[in-house]
């Protein structure tokens, strides 16, 4: 999916000049969170994202449904609710047309049933399709789930299975069974939604949503963010089907080595996690689930309304910032 590495990204980015300070700005890219925040006024701050990617289904309306649920995602990480969206077009001249407006039907159709609007967009003659939106929400500036308040204490919660990449990158060299990629499209096109509202009401008091990084790479920046240890227990992460059979085949992207580099050495496996599940765990996921850190009888009251798993807990920082089991 060609998408830049998360190290070489934070690079460029250290290397910007510094903007004027502005109170308002709540929350900014120096956290590498899911969207900015910025306050409006007392009781309302916008909650801003961007995404775009490469075809990840073969029907386009999946694709674009797809697109708008992982843009919308990041708005819900931040415990904020979605209002508006802008569509991100890179499109082929003579590219099929009727393929495009399937696209956007179905990216528009996700938005609605969202409550989101569309409000326009841009398009741009490409080789390469893409497609993706910038997403406009609201959050009262009190009630912001950033990545970074995760409490020792804690446990961690995740809404869905991984493996979206390594199905995705099996789908293009035709291994997958059609059980497995309908099951993975389906899990792609699940909003987060109700996991946003249920986090707000349990006061969570720490979220992201796990995409391109991967579940170690999206853990690693919240726990350095929150200044604490995450404690993982690898067989408590779901997977989705074949997962770890299409890994063992070589289904692996350059997440699996981006993504790793982006960690470093602040990880330390146990003997029992095998390499294919290292992979999985790093795996670059497509509008994945939300990973929440929350009380313990809070997460319980959340499991009891959604599905969701508990993946591992939050102790005081040691060594590393993960320690996966
Ligand atoms: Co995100
Ligand atoms: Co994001
Ligand atoms: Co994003």
């Amino acid at each position: 999916m060609a998408k830049l590495a998360p190290r070489d990204l934070a690079q460029v980015l250290s290397r910007l000049p510094e903007q004027p300070a502005n109170p308002d700005v709540l929350v900014g890219y120096d956290t590498a969170d899911d969207a900015g925040v910025f306050r409006l006024r007392d009781d309302v701050a916008l909650v801003q994202t961007v995404d775009f990617f490469t075809p990840i289904a073969d029907d386009p309306e999946v694709y674009g449904a797809i697109a708008a649920i992982n843009s919308l995602n990041d708005v819900y990480a931040m415990g904020g609710i979605p209002i508006s969206s802008l569509a991100i077009v890179c499109f082929p001249r003579n590219g099929d047309l009727e393929m495009l407006s399937l696209i956007l039907k179905g990216g528009q159709q996700a938005m609605n049933e969202a409550g989101v609007i569309v409000l326009g967009g841009h398009t741009i003659d490409d080789a390469e399709i893409k497609f993706g939106y910038a997403v406009t929400g609201t959050v009262h500036p009190q009630r912001i789930i950033t990545n970074a308040g995760a409490q020792p204490g804690d446990v961690l919660l995740l809404t869905k299975p991984i493996g979206t990449g390594a199905i995705t990158t099996g789908i293009k060299r035709g291994v997958v069974a059609p059980e497995t990629a309908e099951i993975a499209m389906r899990s792609m096109m699940q909003s987060a939604r109700e996991a946003s509202r249920l986090m707000q009401t349990l006061r969570a008091s720490a979220c992201t949503d796990v995409t391109g990084f991967g579940l170690l790479g999206h853990a690693y920046e919240m726990a350095k963010g929150s200044n604490a240890t995450f404690r993982i227990e690898s067989v408590n992460v779901p997977l989705l089907p074949d997962t770890l059979d299409l890994i063992r085949q070589g289904m692996l992207t350059r997440g699996d080595v981006n993504n790793r580099d982006y960690v470093g050495e602040e990880i330390s496996f146990g003997a029992n996690v095998s390499s294919e599940m290292q992979s999985a765990l790093f795996d670059p996921q497509t509008a994945g689930g939300l990973l929440i850190s929350l009380k313990a009888e809070a997460a319980d009251s959340f499991m009891n309304e959604l599905e969701s798993s508990i993946i591992g807990e939050v102790v005081p920082l040691k060594e590393k910032l993960l320690a996966v089991f």
